[in-house]
């Protein structure tokens, strides 16, 4: 005996190579809570629309609770006959109701509600990933307060380019994180828009309540154009743009994790817990969280493509091609669900080398633009302040040494503006210091970049 959902025309079943193309229930599953939960809340409209009296309503959804309840201890699974998670709850429902079971699916249609409860599962799940997200900025939040005042090399193209103080390397980081933050709440102001009651396409000649249904599941509004409602994926698109930028973020800063606890850089070193180790060599301790970091971006950048190459060109109003949106949805919730809690475990139980960090910053002429803007203070024209320095270094590179290591007669020689006193600004500190502007890496800027990323932290 089938509980397939159409068949009435139909002279025979369908052929097993078409079923097995045909099914979903092995990752539309997961929407089952969310199905029920529409199927309580239409239930309730039948009622109002005088198609389900008081009794069939209740026992409707004492039904549809106790299905529920089956669903969550594992009572009750879906069978490899069930097409879908749609498929699945009629056949639980009848189990448990008979005949009574079969009046739920009036003035509805799978369209309206496989695209209903993507939608709940999504606006559900966002919210899991901007909790992880919090989590993130938090523990590297925490390693800036922790390490204020430690300076570092700042880079551009990967070389030393002016010392920068570590923590605001790491803030700029939670920069981007807080935008993503921004980003999943913009987003959920478009995906709060309920398709039920749109039918297949066409809306219903029942007396449903599009909006009733709409505000109990938590949406703003019913959508406007029941077309518009089975056919639109753009909550879906839109979400998986959102996770392959955080995908895209979480990738910069695993690179630099991997560079960072490299031999060569040597400024941090990553708790056991959170380093892995080699099937032969036995002394390495490799960074895998951060390569999968790397790694998996490419896999929710995929995820995007995918989606918006399955939506090119489809005619409206649903496709069977529309089954494809939910795969690289639910595995980009769950990539992130994993990536986030690993990567701010490693965060927050890093140790960084502060010694190696202040070694490092001076070396490879870092102060060298701190000198020409001291020369520019001093009434030099930048060009020509620029040419002096540029003359300094290469006096430096020649004789293999650093900038402070050079003779007040080395810099007289090179030029009459560079008195002694510009050894204040040979120092990283001096530098640092120097750094006033709003935003930039000086102790203040960064003070009060630290208390503005705390604020914005908490209200999340
Ligand atoms: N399982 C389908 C999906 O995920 C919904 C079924 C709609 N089927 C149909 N023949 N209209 O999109």
């Amino acid at each position: 005996e089938t509980t397939r959902l159409w068949g009435g025309r139909f002279s025979g079943g369908p052929a097993e190579a078409l079923a097995r193309l045909s099914v979903s229930v092995h990752f539309d599953w997961r929407l089952a809570p969310y199905d029920l939960a529409g199927s309580r809340a239409h239930a309730r409209v039948l009622h109002r629309a005088g198609l389900l009296d008081a009794t069939e309503l209740d026992k409707m959804l004492h039904a549809l609770d106790d299905l529920e309840q089956a669903c969550a201890d594992g009572r009750f699974t879906p069978t490899i006959d069930d097409e879908d998670v749609h498929t699945a709850l009629e056949r639980g429902l009848l189990e448990r109701l008979g005949a009574l079971g079969g009046k739920l699916r009036a003035g509805r249609s799978r369209n309206d509600q496989v695209a209903t409860d993507l939608r709940l599962y999504l606006r559900d799940h966002a919210r899991g990933v901007a909790k992880s997200l919090v989590d993130l900025a938090q523990a590297l939040t925490d390693q800036a307060e922790t390490h204020l005042g430690v300076p570092a090399p700042g880079m551009t193209h990967l070389q030393h380019a002016q010392p920068i103080l570590f923590s605001h390397q790491l803030l700029a980081h939670v920069q981007s994180l807080l935008r993503d933050l921004d980003r999943l709440s913009d987003w959920d102001k478009r995906a709060a828009i309920s398709p039920l009651g749109a039918g297949a396409l066409a809306g219903s000649s029942l007396p449903l309540d599009p909006e009733a249904v709409a505000a109990e599941l938590g949406f703003t509004n019913a959508a406007a154009n029941s077309i518009d409602a089975v056919s639109d994926r753009d909550f879906a698109a839109e979400f998986l743009f959102v996770a392959a930028l955080i995908g895209v973020h979480l990738s910069r800063l695993g690179e630099e994790f991997v560079l960072w606890t490299s031999q060569e850089f040597g400024w941090v070193t990553l708790d056991d817990a959170y380093a892995t180790g080699s099937s032969i060599m036995p002394q390495k301790k490799n960074p895998d969280i951060a390569e999968l970091s790397r790694g998996k971006s490419g896999r929710l950048i995929g995820h995007l493509s995918g989606l918006l190459a399955t939506l090119k060109a489809l005619p409206l109003a649903y496709d069977r091609d529309l089954q494809e949106d939910k795969e690289p949805v639910f595995d980009a919730v769950e990539t992130l669900g994993l990536l986030l809690p690993a990567l701010t475990g490693m965060v927050s139980t890093m140790r960084v080398h502060t010694d190696v960090l202040e070694a490092s910053t001076p070396t490879g002429y870092a102060l060298a633009t701190d000198v020409a803007e001291w020369l520019v203070r001093k009434g030099v024209a930048f060009r020509d302040a620029h040419e002096i320095v540029g003359a300094l270094v290469a006096r430096c590179a020649k004789r293999g040494c650093e900038l402070d290591d050079l003779t007040d007669d080395d810099l007289a020689e090179v030029s009459p503006h560079l008195d002694p006193s510009v050894r204040s600004v040979l120092s990283v500190d001096g530098a640092l210091r120097a750094r006033t502007t709003p935003g930039s890496t000086g102790p203040d800027a960064v003070a009060a970049q630290l208390k503005q990323v705390t604020t914005t932290i908490e209200k999340h």
